[in-house]
Parts: C-alpha cells; sequence; structure tokens
C-alpha cells in the first residue's frame, strides 16, 4: 500500500464529500423525497428488468461479468444509476435501451419495488481483513460496504466480477463520476481485485426474484 496514496485519497474525499453533499442537497431540493414510488407499478414496470436481474448470477457478455444485484441496494442509487443510463453518463448499451424510454416518475416506482423485496444483509461486523485501501472507500460505501446515505450504493455481497468492471469503467472514464473517478483513477489491478474481494464476500445485497405477477399488481 502507498501512504502517499492514501493521504491524497482522504483529502479528496474531503473535497469530493463536499461536492457530494451540494449535489446531494440539490437533488434533494428539485424532486420530491423518494419514498413517493409506488412499488405495485413498479412492478409491473420491472418485468422485463428480472429477466436479466432476476436470475441469481446471469451474466453480461462480451465483457462477461454478472449482472449486478439490485436487492436491498438504496432506491435513491437506483434512481440515480438509471438515470446514469439514460443520459449515458454509463456506457452499457443495453441499460441504456432499458432506461431511455423511463419517466423519472417510472424510475422512483421501480426502486420502490426493488426497495419492498427486503432490505439489505447487514453482519454485526465486517468479515475478514480489510484491504488498506477500504478505509478510503468506507467513508461512503459504509463499514463493510453497507452504505448508510441514500445517494451512494452499498457494494456489500455485490458480484465481485461487476465491481470490478464498474471500477475498470470510473477509472477509464467510460462511466463518467466525478467522485469514482477520482477514487478509481490510482487503483492498481491488484487495488481493485483485493478491494472487490473483500466488499463481495460481505453479507448484504441479493438478487431480487419477481415475487409480484404483472398481472395481479396494479398499474395505474
Ligand atoms: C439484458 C439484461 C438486462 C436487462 C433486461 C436489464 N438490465 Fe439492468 N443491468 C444489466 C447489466 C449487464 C448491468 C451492468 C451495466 C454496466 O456495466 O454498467 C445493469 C445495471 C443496472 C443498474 C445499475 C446497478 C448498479 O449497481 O449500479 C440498475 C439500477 C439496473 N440495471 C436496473 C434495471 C432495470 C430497472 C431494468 C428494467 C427496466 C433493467 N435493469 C433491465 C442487465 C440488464
Ligand atoms: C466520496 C464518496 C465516495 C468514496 C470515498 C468512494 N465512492 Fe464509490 N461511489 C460513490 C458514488 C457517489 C457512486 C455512484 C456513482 C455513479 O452514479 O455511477 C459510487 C459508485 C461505486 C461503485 C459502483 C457501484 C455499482 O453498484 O455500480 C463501486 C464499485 C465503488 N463506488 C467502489 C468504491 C471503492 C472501491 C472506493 C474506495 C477506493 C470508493 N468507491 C470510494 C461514492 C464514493
Amino acid at each position: 500500500m502507498q501512504p502517499s496514496f492514501i493521504k491524497h485519497a482522504r483529502l479528496d474525499v474531503l473535497f469530493s464529500l463536499a461536492i457530494v453533499g451540494s449535489i446531494a442537497t440539490t437533488t434533494v431540493m428539485a424532486q420530491e423525497p423518494t419514498a413517493t414510488g409506488n412499488p405495485a407499478r413498479g412492478a409491473v414496470l420491472s418485468s422485463s428488468c428480472i429477466g436479466c436481474h432476476g436470475i441469481s448470477g446471469y451474466r453480461n457478455a462480451y465483457p462477461t461479468y454478472r449482472v449486478p444485484k439490485l436487492g436491498g441496494q438504496h432506491p435513491d442509487y437506483i434512481v440515480i444509476a438509471l438515470q446514469g443510463y439514460k443520459n449515458q453518463m454509463r456506457p452499457h448499451k443495453t441499460m441504456h435501451s432499458q432506461a431511455v424510454s423511463l419517466s423519472d416518475q417510472d424510475m422512483k416506482d421501480i426502486a420502490a419495488f426493488f426497495a419492498s423485496q427486503g432490505a439489505i444483509q447487514k453482519a454485526a461486523a465486517p468479515l475478514g481483513t480489510a484491504p488498506e485501501m477500504a478505509s478510503t472507500c468506507v467513508v461512503c460505501h459504509g463499514e463493510g460496504g453497507v452504505s448508510s446515505v441514500p445517494n451512494w450504493p452499498s457494494l456489500a455481497g455485490q458480484h465481485k466480477d461487476y465491481i470490478i468492471h464498474a471500477l475498470k469503467e470510473y477509472k477509464g472514464a467510460l462511466r463518467k463520476d466525478p467522485v469514482m473517478g477520482g477514487m478509481a483513477a490510482p487503483l492498481t489491478a491488484q487495488d481493485i481485485e483485493e478491494l472487490a474481494t473483500y466488499f463481495s464476500s460481505q453479507p448484504g445485497l441479493s438478487t431480487v426474484h419477481n415475487a409480484v405477477s404483472p398481472k395481479t399488481a396494479s398499474s395505474k
């Protein structure tokens, strides 16, 4: 581990927290707080999503990595991620075509549906030994990767290969995020491997299987 990075990253964190804090405030002021999503309507809208996100370990092809788990993820973050695919701050083509026709309300309803399927599992204490560099990440992503800030994703239990893929995309500025771009830039391939191993091996997120039949849920 390089102490210079750690020191530098801590300064970055303070700086980023200030930026993120002001973005978060603007977002909260611009939108209603999340709890406004309709999970029954979201269940109907999510029926096409479950074909990938509802199958444990289902893989994206070229490059191959597992489709991210959404069960227990923060609803606010699900909306932010969908907006990222819609406006192409995230480069994934299939997710762009999934998100492009969704309205803000559709996204909130979908997020409310996933949230209604159960909370994140949280261990009494994180398992295993955290890589030194994880001390930077947990400032935002939470102890063991369970984030307590709705805008910041939980990483606990997320698929390892997806975490690696996401970090490489932030590092390569393919996924454009001012905060994570700065966080991922100094990480080596080995750092990424160690961090992904650590966060993915915590109890946490889960795969949601469609518990609500679209036929029985009301869609207003
Ligand atoms: C064909 C398979 C497929 C379908 C259908 C699909 N997704 Fe995805 N989804 C993916 C993959 C693969 C990713 C990871 C993309 C990337 O690398 O950024 C993803 C990423 C996401 C993310 C980001 C998760 C995170 O942790 O950042 C959200 C949220 C999401 N999808 C929601 C949805 C919703 C809602 C639908 C339905 C409207 C949907 N997806 C349909 C494959 C799919
Ligand atoms: C200042 C707060 C902050 C710090 C520190 C931080 N992150 Fe993030 N992280 C975020 C935000 C905000 C996002 C969502 C960005 C977006 O919308 O794509 C994110 C997204 C991610 C994602 C993608 C999650 C997903 O589901 O797609 C991974 C993986 C990740 N961070 C890992 C890390 C690691 C590893 C570190 C430590 C080296 C770290 N982060 C440090 C705020 C932070």
